[in-house]
């Protein structure tokens, strides 16, 4: 299996979670907001740090260059941005506060698993040799614990 193709698959295990958060975040207390974020931080965390480890170094020369915040220093990635929304949830007060920081940052998420699937994962697929791939694919199932065979 291809290393792509296991990461689309988890986006599909992760869509109902954003799904459910949508569709309760209006009437949740401050509580629940906080495990649904920790919850979708677990999901999102590990998957992240798969992507950070195992695709980016292998098409990092084909990427664009890290865009720039405006002090000149590297700007936050998405998956950064994703994880401090998370962490605004986790330390809110608030419950509108944390309503929103949760709802903004589940919006963040699928636009950040639209642009993976539709340019990153494809450009993984066009530029990295069928062995490669594969080999990062299996790298994958060590690291969740799933076997292939
Ligand atoms: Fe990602
Ligand atoms: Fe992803």
């Amino acid at each position: 299996m291809r290393i792509t193709q296991a990461l689309l698959g988890e986006h599909g295990a992760i869509y109902p979670l954003l799904d459910l958060i949508e569709r309760t975040t209006a009437s949740s207390d401050l509580e629940e907001l906080k495990i649904r974020a920790g919850c979708l931080r677990s999901a999102l965390g590990s998957h992240a740090n798969l992507e950070d480890e195992l695709l980016v170094p292998a098409i990092r020369s084909f990427l664009p260059p890290p865009a720039l915040a405006g002090d000149g220093a590297p700007a936050p990635t998405d998956h950064e941005v994703i994880d401090s929304g998370l962490s605004r949830v986790l330390s809110s007060l608030q419950v509108d506060e944390a309503r929103q920081s949760l709802l903004d940052t589940v919006a963040e998420t699928r636009k950040h698993f639209l642009k993976e699937e539709t340019i990153i994962f494809q450009l993984a697929a066009r530029e990295l040799s069928q062995e490669s791939q594969e080999q990062l694919g299996a790298e994958w199932a060590r690291r969740r614990g799933v076997r292939l065979s």
